[in-house]
């Protein structure tokens, strides 16, 4: 199916690299023939490649910090004169826990990474949503999408305080969600992707065990940032108008899951290794 997307407008945050699951959104989305305003951090701006995304989808760049409400305002602001007006979706891809970064444990947390932690991964979803709304900025029939993990439900060793922000994005998506929906008939929703080996996820303690463990888990494997792509765009497409407020998981099964043959073969062959 081709042209998902023709003519509606979108911004997309966070697209650092081409690792990058904003990075493959952007490709899949113009690909549908989506027009669209790619946005990212100035220091990402800086040291990624989003310029050469931005050449090969023919999109504008706007730098804007998430953690600042004037950065934000000026970009929907920005965005909304590049489009003409209105526009139609949003992706919401951040996330970064200076407690991750510097190696500092969940019980021995410092407050002041971890209050970072929740305003640049959950309240800059606010933020982006409060000033759309403020703006009347998308049109009826959008649709906003905020990238999440399970572990916003479940524990999973070495997320540490992302774990936290990923719970407060998926109860922002509801909360938000319900009044977008009641006055602007604009959806917001939240994808819960499989562990990807992207610049974030590959800074998660342990991430290469965690990619392995859950692709054997998972009765279709790990999802890839490409697939994930794809589930984006049925997501800002009038395919799913009447999808909102949901957290959906796009995890080949993991989430079901408690334990698999792949995953038990493993463990065996680990008890052997002991012996
Ligand atoms: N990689 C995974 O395993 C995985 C799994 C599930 C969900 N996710 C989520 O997907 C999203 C995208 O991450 P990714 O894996 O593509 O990694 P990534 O490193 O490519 O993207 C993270 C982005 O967040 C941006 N960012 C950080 N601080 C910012 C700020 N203050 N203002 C604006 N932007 C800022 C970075 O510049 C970067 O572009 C994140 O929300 C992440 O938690 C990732």
């Amino acid at each position: 199916m081709e042209g998902l997307l023709k003519g509606k407008k979108g911004i997309i945050f966070g697209a650092l690299n081409e690792k990058s699951i904003a990075w493959q959104v952007a490709l899949k989305a113009h690909e549908h023939g989506a027009e669209l305003v790619l946005t990212n951090s100035p220091v990402a701006i800086r040291m990624g490649n989003i310029k050469e995304l931005a050449e090969i989808t023919g999109s504008k760049v706007i730098s804007a910090d998430a953690t600042s409400m004037k950065d934000i305002e000026e970009l929907i602001a920005e965005a909304m004169k590049i489009f003409g007006g209105k526009f139609d979706f949003i992706l919401h891809s951040i996330g970064m826990s200076p407690n991750v970064r510097k190696g500092i444990s969940y019980e021995q947390t410092n407050y002041d990474n971890m209050l970072k932690t929740l305003d640049i991964s959950a309240l800059s979803f606010h933020r982006i949503l409060q000033t759309c709304y403020k703006f009347d900025a998308i049109n009826e029939w959008g649709s906003v999408v905020a990238l999440s993990y399970v572990a916003a439900q479940r524990t999973l060793y070495g997320y540490n305080d992302m774990g936290d922000a990923k719970a407060l994005l998926e109860s922002i998506a509801r909360s938000f969600g319900y009044i977008y929906g009641r006055d602007r008939k604009v959806r917001v929703n939240t994808i819960s992707q499989s562990p990807t080996p992207t610049t974030a996820g590959s800074g998660i303690y342990g991430f290469d065990a965690l990619y392995d463990f859950s692709d054997r888990m998972s009765p279709l494997g790990n999802a890839s940032a490409q697939e994930c792509a794809n589930y984006c765009v049925t997501l800002f497409s009038d395919l799913t108008r009447m999808v909102t407020m949901q957290n959906l998981y796009h995890d080949g099964g993991f989430s079901s899951m408690g334990m698999s043959f792949r995953a038990i073969e493993q463990y065996i062959k680990s008890f052997k290794d002991c012996k």
